[in-house]
């Protein structure tokens, strides 16, 4: 029986990941390593669509792999790689490119809302094609599942299209992916603004808990929460967004349901409760960031692990550009 095969791709748009990229998705990488064939893909063509500066890309993309790494990501186990490595990601964009409608592409809604706030000027070519680029990242793999959050359905529902449009023209080449959307429970909102998904670009930066971030200033950061008005622990995500949100935090990483949770500090204030969060992540945090930092130390050992990386998920890229490329009548 063969396994399932498994792709999903990141940004390298940041120092650290946070906490809700954390428990939205990337824990969920890790699991579904056990079981499945997986692909993960540092997406760095893709961050090439908001202007980018050189020495920031490097170190982000390295900062990326060392705690994707560090968080489980094993990449014995995984084909863990660095998109610009494989250059079939840009040639299948190509096609994905030519088989989808102007007005298609105009109604992804992470384009309109990205395009409407920046402008059209500073609105680059590539933010409109990332879609056909994610479906290329998917495609030549023969994905059967792409772990994503809710706001990357569009997309996934956009690859499917472009898969099956493919293979009825053209001939069966792709394999049709499902999206498995990552949600309920793994929510986590910014700890400042809790009613706000937990977020680099619109978040507050108290808001945001990074897993690079030191044990120290997380502490700091979770006791300064925002919390509600009354003095009970309990789930009341209405009532009581700040206290629900840490709530889930603590749950999502001790495995202590939320009722146990609310029964532990039953009679005890938000203050003890705030501690005993903060004690929560940064303990699960400490050997995460620990270990990131040691590969970032030897960069050149984290740089061949990234070209085996390519190097494995080259292979089977070039099979399915062949193919592609076969079926289009393109003599090779
Ligand atoms: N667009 C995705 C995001 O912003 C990143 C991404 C690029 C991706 N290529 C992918 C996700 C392929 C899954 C599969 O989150």
């Amino acid at each position: 029986m063969s396994l399932k095969r498994v792709l999903s791709g990141i940004q390298p748009t940041s120092d650290s990941f946070h906490l809700g990229n954390y428990v939205g998705a990337l824990r969920q990488w890790v699991a579904l390593q056990e079981g499945h064939d997986a692909y993960y893909c540092i997406v760095d063509l893709h961050a090439l669509t908001m202007e980018t500066d050189p020495a920031l890309m490097r170190k982000r993309t390295l900062a990326s792999a060392a705690q994707l790494i560090a968080l489980g990501i094993d990449p014995n186990r995984s084909t863990l790689f660095v998109q610009s490595q494989v250059a079939q990601h840009n040639q299948l964009g190509w096609i994905m490119e030519c088989i989808t409608g102007f007005g298609e592409a105009s109604r992804m809604t992470q384009f309109k809302d990205k395009s409407s706030k920046n402008g059209s000027d500073s609105t680059k070519v590539g933010l409109f094609t990332y879609p056909m680029l994610q479906a290329a990242d998917i495609l030549l793999y023969q994905a059967d599942l792409v772990p994503v959050g809710e706001d990357q359905r569009q997309h996934i529902e956009l690859t499917r299209d472009l898969a099956t449009r493919f293979n009825s023209r053209y001939g069966q080449t792709f394999q049709i992916p499902e999206g498995f959307i990552l949600k309920a429970g793994a929510k986590i909102n910014d700890i400042q603004e809790p009613t706000a998904k937990m977020s680099k670009s619109s978040g507050t930066s108290n808001g945001v808990i990074e897993l690079m971030d030191t044990p120290e200033s997380n502490t700091k950061k979770i006791k300064s929460a925002v919390t509600d008005t009354g003095r009970e622990v309990r789930f009341d995500e209405k009532e009581k967004p700040g206290i629900s949100n840490l709530l889930t935090i603590h749950s999502a990483l001790s495995g202590q349901t939320i009722s146990s949770i609310e029964k532990d500090f039953d009679g005890k204030g938000y203050g003890d409760f705030k501690s005993a969060v903060a004690e929560v992540v940064v303990e699960y945090l400490r050997p995460i960031r620990t270990r990131a930092l040691e590969l970032l130390e030897d960069e050149s050992h984290l740089i061949t692990l990234l070209s085996q990386g390519a190097a494995k998920a080259r292979v089977v890229a070039a099979q399915t550009l062949d193919e592609t490329y076969k079926n289009l009548g393109l003599v090779q």
